[in-house]
């Protein structure tokens, strides 16, 4: 599975995806590896660089920021938002950076430990490249939520049973067992998983779908559907989630898996 945004992706993510979603757990996220001044920290899958502008601002001038994702859209974008922050980008696949060994204190990775085609080689590099003493975070969906169910069933019936089977990829997650095992296994210890559980609040199906599914991977297929059939889509989710809608928003639970190791 890839999660590969471009044209105008990069900004409806950072605009759109990062206040409503991905923005919503990443203080948590840095908060929980409490990056401090002069620490070194890499944050792997930056995208445009939600948590790896909060960890320079925790390091400070004395501290270095690495962010690296593999795409470079997300990366312009990223460099873009950190105008006057002192960060450096790395455009490389996770397993392909090149960097030394023990260069980080924290390594952490919002969303993006899903979408390697190597996890195992993943968190072995983030082993690698963490300092003896390091701490290592990285935060996935847990499943899928009430909004992403409605959008996949959605998709199936006005797209196509293919596109949806790559939508709904994006929640296939791994069980709090299986995560905890595979970051043991890549030599982690002190090993733990935490469930965090957020309200998360979107604008209506009708305004918010058609931005979401134009920033997604996907967009492509429902920008070519009819207007009729795009409205039909959009119509069919509202229905699903009208048990979750708030005035002129949505209001349902979701929910990440945080897993933490230390070297
Ligand atoms: C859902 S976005 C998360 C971005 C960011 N961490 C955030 O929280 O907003 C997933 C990111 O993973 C990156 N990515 C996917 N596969 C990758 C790989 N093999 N190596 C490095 N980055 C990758 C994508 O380019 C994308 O920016």
């Amino acid at each position: 599975m890839t999660f590969q945004l471009v044209g105008s992706g990069p900004q409806i993510y950072e605009e759109v995806m990062v206040p409503l979603w991905f923005g919503r757990w990443a203080e948590e996220l840095v908060d929980l590896l409490s990056p401090q001044a002069s620490e070194s920290v890499l944050d792997v899958a930056c995208g445009t660089g939600v948590t790896t502008r909060l960890a320079k601002k925790r390091v400070g001038t004395g501290g270095r920021v690495d962010g690296l994702d593999i795409n470079a859209p997300m990366l312009a974008k990223a460099k873009e938002l950190a105008d006057g922050l002192d960060v450096n980008w790395i455009e490389s696949d996770v397993c392909d950076s090149g960097l030394p060994p023990e260069t980080y204190d924290v390594i952490m990775s919002q969303h993006g430990y899903h979408y390697f085609p190597d996890k195992p080689g993943a968190l072995r590099e983030f082993w690698r490249l963490l300092a003896p003493g390091g701490r290592m975070a990285f935060s996935i969906w847990d499943g899928h939520s009430p909004y992403t169910n409605a959008i996949c069933a959605a998709v199936e019936s006005h797209i196509s049973p293919e596109i949806a089977k790559k939508q709904r990829s994006q929640r296939e997650t791994p069980s709090a067992d299986d995560l905890r095992e595979q970051v043991r296994s890549a030599g982690f210890s002190d090993v733990s998983i935490r469930r965090q559980e957020l309200m998360i609040e979107v604008p209506l199906a009708s305004e918010f779908v058609p931005l979401h599914l134009g920033s997604m991977p996907i967009a492509g297929a429902f920008i070519a559907l009819s207007e009729e059939a795009q409205t039909a889509l959009v119509e069919d989710v509202a229905n699903a989630l009208s048990g979750y809608a708030k005035g002129a928003r949505l209001v349902y639970p979701d929910a990440v898996h945080v897993a933490i190791g230390h070297k």
